[in-house]
């Protein structure tokens, strides 16, 4: 057992303790003991939180998969790497083991270099959740390729945005993904997004659904004839400890995603690091993260991280109500999960469903729980307890972001007292803190604010692609010398804290953060509309959901169905279906301070079904606005 895994509360004191008083030690005899390196690194951490300029293990050389792969051989080649559970219950279950996962893997990568794809290029990854994903993911580490995989339920317009940003030369897709009973057209949203792409050379085409599609002669190949002959021999490249590993985008307050570059060493230490110490994951153990690839989580937490340490990771193409609601309480039994980690809105929805389909699975090999996303609420969080967990699995509240690459506040699993709705206490080598409105740091142990980290740690962002300036003003200039997560946090007298939600205009739904500047970009391409405002509110299951308040120009005549299923189309297609607004409302005139700003916290308030106590309308430009939203609001029923 490595000393850098808590073994118990006054182990993981300790540690913490070492991390803060001396942060290069501790992460650099982490690093050197537990990874293969080609070079050593010239020094540990070079950091300048202003500028910001960030790079750990400067000077060291080595490539991610001979940590998640090759280094696994020789003692655990035939144990299960990656536990493929398909869609559908009538197809077999793939155990694939470390070495099957080699061949695999650069069987891939010499399919990518076959293609001309060399170190440093951009290949976007559009894919079901199927094992070639993960070998698609890895060979590009393999050969020095950045990825940048988006999740295959966005729309081709979001496509062809990230694409177009990273100039993406290679584009690996699927004839079709399968979810629950519906196959996603993937292919034919590539075609689409590509008449927008002019960066793209090639297309790999897996086939997984045997969906219709057109091969663009030139451009497309298949997948299955692209990698047939390939060696099953791949050198990794050796990269540097700084160079990009991938680039993954996430929602932004304005605009425009943001794609946040993580970099080789620093992430893949973090990962295994944070892995380890959370999960307390043992030898032999099964372990199940329901998150997609397309996602920072299935990045760290289905691949990175367990396949680093040498895990066995469940990969999951399916939904959780297919072919029923207890799909997920199935495959906990028929492969004896141990370690299971999903998210609050799941969660949510299956404690909807009868207690007696739960009731009908063996959950007994369950030992540690997980969830991440969105703040926990504690319906949610005693349900899981109880029914999931019969009060005997500790659960992993995990706090971090698509920015900090790994998991940065939790409990680790047995060790750390857990609270319900708390994120608890900072993994070693974390160091929050809560900022004032004014600047000022919360001093007292006891208190709220605007949640920053104070010191580098080796998971975090390195900047955002092609834009460091907004990189700069986004995360490290509300608090100079901080970086500024967005989220609101409170601290309890023992040092526990607790997620209080975000900040700014970014929503969670579902566990999806979407900006709602992109939401009310779409919105505002209808050419009656004038003018919009998209905000989150509560929502039962989704956490949140969104409302969109609109302004109509005066002489537009809209059928008022008509014109919000026109809404929702343009935000499914030029957004993607998870960001349809649930409620949609006309008004004359959005609330708006002087300046022109629209008074999104008013609204907000108006959402969430708040009538009064909007504070000082006095000063807005047109305070009268409030009050007839608040009539039409009134008068509408809740749902479109
Ligand atoms: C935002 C980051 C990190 C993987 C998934 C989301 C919220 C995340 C929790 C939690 C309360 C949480 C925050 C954060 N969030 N985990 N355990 N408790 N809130 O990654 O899409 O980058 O979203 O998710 O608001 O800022 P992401």
């Amino acid at each position: 057992m490595s000393s850098y895994i808590a073994s118990d509360f006054h182990h993981y004191r300790q540690l913490y303790k070492q991390s803060i008083e001396d942060p290069e030690t501790f992460w650099g005899d982490f690093a050197s003991s537990e990874f293969t390196w080609h070079k050593p690194w010239d020094s540990v951490l070079d950091a300048d939180l202003d500028k910001p300029d960030i790079s750990w293990f400067s000077g060291a050389t080595l490539n991610i998969t001979e940590n998640c792969i090759d280094r696994h051989l020789n003692d655990k080649g035939d144990q299960t790497a990656i536990l493929f559970e398909p869609n559908s219950i009538e197809e077999q279950a793939q155990h694939i083991s470390y070495r099957q996962l080699a061949t695999e893997v650069n069987k891939t990568a010499n399919m990518l270099l076959s293609l001309g794809v060399k170190k440093g290029d951009r290949v976007c990854i559009y894919m079901p959740m199927v094992p070639e994903l993960a070998y698609a993911v890895l060979a590009c580490a393999r050969i020095g390729a950045v990825h940048s995989v988006v999740f295959a339920g966005f729309s081709s317009k979001s496509l062809a945005d990230r694409i177009n940003d990273a100039s993406c030369n290679v584009v690996l897709t699927a004839d079709g993904g399968f979810r629950g009973t519906k196959v996603t057209q993937l292919k034919s949203i590539v075609d689409d997004a590509l008449t927008q792409c002019t960066s793209v050379n090639n297309v790999v085409v897996l086939q997984r659904t045997n969906s219709k599609v057109t091969m663009q002669e030139d451009r497309d190949v298949w997948w299955h004839e692209a990698i047939d002959g390939q060696s099953d021999v791949c050198p990794a490249e050796e990269m540097d400890a700084e160079d990009m590993l991938f680039i993954l985008y996430t929602s932004g307050s304005t605009g425009k995603p943001k794609g946040m570059v993580h970099t080789c060493a620093g992430y893949m230490v973090y990962a295994n690091f944070t892995f380890r110490n959370v999960f307390q994951y043992k030898p032999g153990d099964v372990y199940w993260c329901t998150a997609d690839i397309g996602w920072i989580t299935g990045h760290s937490y289905i691949l990175y991280g367990p396949l680093s340490a040498g895990a066995t990771t469940v990969m999951f193409e399916g939904i959780p109500s297919y072919p029923d609601t207890n799909r997920f309480w199935q495959v906990v039994e028929k492969h004896q999960v141990n370690i299971f980690y999903t998210a609050p809105t799941a969660i949510r929805s299956l404690a909807l469903c009868d207690i007696s389909l739960v009731n009908q699975s063996d959950l007994s090999s369950l030992k540690t729980l997980g969830t991440v996303g969105e703040p926990i609420n504690l319906e949610a969080w005693d349900w899981y307890n109880l029914h999931i967990g019969k009060e005997q699995c500790p659960i992993v509240d995990t706090w971090w972001q698509t920015e900090t690459g790994g998991i940065m506040i939790s409990p680790l699993s047995g060790i750390t007292k857990t609270i319900p709705t708390f994120a608890t206490l900072p993994l070693p080598g974390i160091q929050p803190c809560l900022m004032n409105e004014d600047g000022n740091e919360v001093l007292e142990m006891e208190g709220e604010g605007r949640l920053c980290i104070r010191h580098a740690w080796p998971g975090m962002a390195r900047t955002i692609y092609g834009d460091h300036q907004r990189f700069k003003d986004t995360y490290y200039t509300t608090f100079p010398g901080k970086y500024f997560t967005g989220d609101g946090a409170k601290r309890d007298k023992e040092g526990n804290y607790r997620i209080t939600g975000r900040v700014d205009d970014v929503v969670i739904v579902s566990g999806h953060n979407l900006g709602t500047a992109e939401i009310e970009n779409a919105i505002n391409q209808h050419q009656s509309v004038v003018e919009s405002a998209v905000v989150g509110y509560p929502h039962d299951i989704k956490g949140n959901a969104i409302c969109a308040f609109v302004t109509l120009s005066p002489d537009a005549v809209v059928d008022q169905d008509d014109f919000r299923s026109e809404l929702l189309d343009l935000v499914a297609s030029m957004v993607g279906p998870i960001s349809k607004p649930e409620r949609i409302q006309i008004c004359t005139g959005l609330p708006k301070t002087r300046s022109g700003k629209i008074m999104r916290r008013i609204l907000r308030k108006i959402a969430a079904g708040e009538t009064a106590n909007f504070g000082d309308i006095s000063t807005l430009l047109n305070p009268e606005s409030v009050n007839e939203i608040l009539q039409v609001a009134g008068q509408q029923s809740p749902t479109r």
